[in-house]
């Protein structure tokens, strides 16, 4: 049982998604989050006084944005290793093959160490919070031991995530994989009860069948992750299409296959659970095998442009019916941030556009949409997280963005790195902070109604 917490109206300004093209900013509102930390009213154009005369509501908390700040969902990072967070930002001028064997098989057995993996887990889950990842889908390691604790940290600092024993039975080198397909079962099945059973509702943490990708899963392999995946109905992510001398390998590996997206297919693990990082390089055919077997697509901008993986078509997989996040893929992706996904999956539309015309181009609200709404669609949790509904979990952020003074001097190092002068629309102040927000624009992070991370500008 989550405990109790004290009855919250939130009060100010609230930026959300209503639809791809479109955000709601409300300049002034008041959102009532309950006991559970379920969303029980949102109210729009609220007065000074108005708050707290719901019935019920007189002794509510309040907590009040800043005036150039607002409330935003959280984000969501619907694929990232959290075993690979010490080497974000160390890829030299490799590619997805070489990288693995080079930077990051070595790094990823390396926690067999509890220790290390304490140190590594701990870091990730704090850091990804400060930057206002309320729910994350990770990777840990094939270890049983450092991946449950993962699951107990993300438990924990409260942050929502699907945790993801990696399994895989050949490629790597022989000190980092599972020994036969049997144990690399047992341990997933180990995986998932674990983390089942320290959160049975599932209400933040929950496991997530996690086959690396193709390559290092024998037919067998994936057939018996397939098999696991319709017993349990526990969500599955992978990888798919993300290089071309990796699609080569496929080919060559799985020659009785159409297609890399057929050779999930006929391991019975294309399903609407699937996460599917990165679909650089598909095929029309196999976009509409994803799309009929309704499995999610996680794009992953960063990763895709560090190891020159290619430029992701995201407005045709959109525009094919595709579900559609974000993922930071770190450390192929170089940084933790979802907001730094958003500006990446717009720069790299304008490559695509070069090539396919201005229809390519993301817009900011969209890119935000892909952040919030996309992602819980992803990963399954739209009925809960991703805008501000009634019913719906508080998992938000409070934005505080920089007011430059009257003659324009200030504490640079305690204020925001975005500036607001004041004359922005909302509009454009919202555009600032996609552009130029980092984690310090973060003041305040919530999941599920609980405080996990705070600024010192916070209430301040
Ligand atoms: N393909 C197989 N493993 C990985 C990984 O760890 N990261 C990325 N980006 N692609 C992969
Ligand atoms: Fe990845």
């Amino acid at each position: 049982m989550a405990p109790s917490l004290e009855k919250t109206i939130y009060v100010g300004a609230f930026v959300h998604s209503k639809s791809l093209q479109e955000l709601e900013i409300c300049q002034m509102g008041a959102i009532g989050v309950d006991e559970n930390g379920t969303i029980a009213f949102v109210e729009r154009y609220v007065t000074d006084e108005a708050p707290r005369k719901k019935d019920g509501w007189e002794s509510a908390k309040i907590v009040k944005v800043g005036e150039n700040g607002f409330f935003f969902p959280g984000f969501i990072d619907t694929h990232i290793h959290a075993s690979q967070y010490p080497n974000a930002g160390i890829f030299g001028k490799s590619t997805l093959l070489d990288w693995l064997n080079t930077y990051t098989f070595p790094l990823e057995s390396s926690l067999s160490s509890l220790a290390r993996a304490k140190q590594v887990y701990n870091r990730v889950v704090s850091r990804t919070l400060s930057h206002g990842t309320t729910t994350a889908a990770y990777y840990a390691t094939v270890h049983v031991a450092s991946t449950n604790l993962l699951a107990d940290i993300c438990l924990e600092k409260g942050q929502r995530a699907f945790v993801g024993r990696v399994c895989m039975n050949t490629l790597s080198p022989d000190y980092y994989r599972d020994a036969s397909i049997e144990d690399g079962i047992r341990d997933s099945k180990a995986s998932i009860d674990y983390i089942q059973q320290i959160d049975p509702n599932a209400e933040l943490v929950a496991p997530i069948i996690t086959p690396r990708f193709a390559p290092s899963c024998t037919s067998e392999c994936l057939r018996a992750l397939g098999d696991l995946h319709r017993e349990t109905g526990v969500h599955c992510q992978t990888h798919i299409s993300e290089n071309k001398p990796e699609v080569a390998l496929v080919k060559e590996l799985f020659p009785e296959s159409k297609s890399y997206a057929d050779v999930y297919y006929a391991a019975g693990l294309l399903t609407p659970k699937m996460i599917l990082a990165h679909a650089v390089h598909l095929t029309e055919e196999e976009v509409a095998l994803i799309k009929a077997c309704g499995a999610k697509i996680s794009h992953c901008p960063a990763s895709n442009t560090a190891l020159t993986s290619g430029c992701a078509k995201v407005r045709e997989l959109i525009e094919s019916g595709i579900t559609v996040g974000l993922g930071t893929d770190v450390s192929g992706g170089f940084s933790p941030s979802v907001l730094e996904m958003a500006r990446q999956a717009i720069w790299v539309s304008r490559f695509v556009a070069m090539n396919d015309g201005d229809q390519a181009k993301l817009s900011t609200e969209e890119v935000l949409y892909l952040a919030t709404r996309g992602g819980a669609k992803v990963v399954g949790l739209e009925e809960k997280v991703g805008g501000f509904e009634v019913g719906m979990d508080w998992d938000a952020q409070m934005i505080g963005l920089g007011a430059v003074p009257d003659g324009g001097e200030s504490n640079l190092e305690a204020d925001d790195p975005v500036d607001i002068f004041g004359w922005e629309s909302w509009d454009d102040r919202v555009a600032k902070w996609v552009y130029n927000g980092n984690d310090k624009s973060t003041v305040a992070v919530w999941v599920k109604g609980r405080l996990v991370h705070q600024t010192s500008r916070y209430e301040r």
